[in-house]
């Protein structure tokens, strides 16, 4: 792919905050990849610009009818100021299966994932130093094509945008309180909940912001017809260690199959855990709270790596796991992937890419 470079003026360039301050999503970086694509023609126009806003008709369809969707990745600064990525083919190719299933273009993964070491090494310096802060990685494609009738779009706009971010919680790596919902669903099968697109996080919103009102970080979904099978938190894929097992909910076409999660899952078979992808039920989780032989909740995600969950609470009663501290194995995983995704320790896998 021929990628045309423009770069920002000195003067125009953006101040980095301190690695302290990030919090999740509010900075942008100095540069931004985009790309277009019409019917007929194809992907064009491949350029590296300065960060900013784009031009739109209010037409466009992606704000009428939400052809959108996104990845979210990382890039992380290791020790010797090598920066890596983590697994970003995988990204890149689920991009291409929410395309698929939302009537829009495919990418080529590997020409893209070439463009995004071209824009890291320009904003390289965007890449935090601290532990724990990285530089996250927006891939997007939005329908730009001017129209109402409910159809494909006749063109898009693939973009890259970087963000400086640390911890997704602001709790960071300590317990998070969850809400489980039994008012809302997130998806059902046949739907798009297995897809990132961005509709189905405007659908999240409500629940969120009720959880956050009864003192919750996140939601806990659960299914869309019983509303008994755990699904997924919020943002995040969730795993239950029971004594005999660490156990995820299967990837049944109504939940997003994450890379974290995928990683979390090889990395514990790999340490001789036993791990089942099965239904589980509200109760079966709540019952074995109560009787001890659950041991320990964690959600897993890019934007929340490995999150301790500290409480649930379902039909009014709050119900504390772990005593409400990180458990060991979500310590374990959180410090093996991280290390694995700084460079600080070995990747028998290769799944660390660097730039
Ligand atoms: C991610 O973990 O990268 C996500 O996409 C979550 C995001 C919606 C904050």
């Amino acid at each position: 792919m021929d990628i045309s470079v423009s770069r920002v003026d000195e003067a125009a360039r953006r101040q980095r905050p301190a690695d302290g301050e990030l919090g999740f999503g509010k900075y942008f970086t100095d540069h931004m990849f985009v790309m277009s694509w019409d019917r007929g023609r194809g992907w064009h126009d491949a350029r590296i610009v300065p960060f900013g806003d784009f031009s739109l008709s209010p037409a466009s369809m992606v704000l009428h009818y939400g052809q959108a969707i996104f990845e979210g990745l990382k890039a992380y600064r290791g020790d010797d100021d090598s920066i890596f990525l983590f697994r970003p083919l995988d990204n890149l190719n689920r991009m291409n299966r929410s395309a698929v299933r939302m009537c829009m273009p495919e990418i080529d993964p590997e020409a893209v994932l070439d463009a995004l070491r071209q824009l890291l090494r320009l904003d390289a310096a965007w890449v935090p130093q601290g532990r724990g802060a990285s530089l996250y990685i927006r891939p997007t494609m939005i329908a730009t094509e001017a129209g109402l009738g409910v159809k494909p779009a006749d063109s898009y706009l693939f973009f890259i945008i970087l963000s400086p971010v640390g911890a997704y919680y602001p709790e960071g790596f300590n317990p998070v309180k969850i809400f489980v919902s039994d008012k809302y669903v997130r998806a059902v099968r046949g739907g798009v909940g297995d897809v990132k697109t961005a509709g189905n996080y405007a659908a999240s919103i409500m629940a969120a912001v009720e959880a956050k009102e009864h003192g919750y970080t996140q939601v806990l979904w659960l299914d869309a017809i019983e509303r008994k099978y755990i699904e997924e938190i919020g943002t995040s894929n969730i795993f239950f260690l029971f004594d005999e097992s660490l156990v995820t909910p299967p990837l049944s076409g109504s939940i997003l199959p994450g890379i974290t999660r995928e990683s979390v899952i090889t990395m514990a078979r790999d340490w001789g855990i036993s791990v089942e992808e099965r239904p589980i039920s509200i109760d079966e989780v709540l019952s074995a709270i109560e009787s001890g032989t659950l041991k320990e909740i964690f959600a897993t995600g890019t934007a929340a790596v490995i999150s301790p969950v500290g409480a649930l609470s379902y039909k009014g009663r709050e119900h504390v796991v772990n005593g409400g501290v990180t458990g060991g194995l979500a310590s374990r995983l959180f410090d093996s992937l991280q290390g694995l995704q700084y460079g600080r320790l070995p990747d028998p896998y290769g799944w660390r890419v660097k730039v």
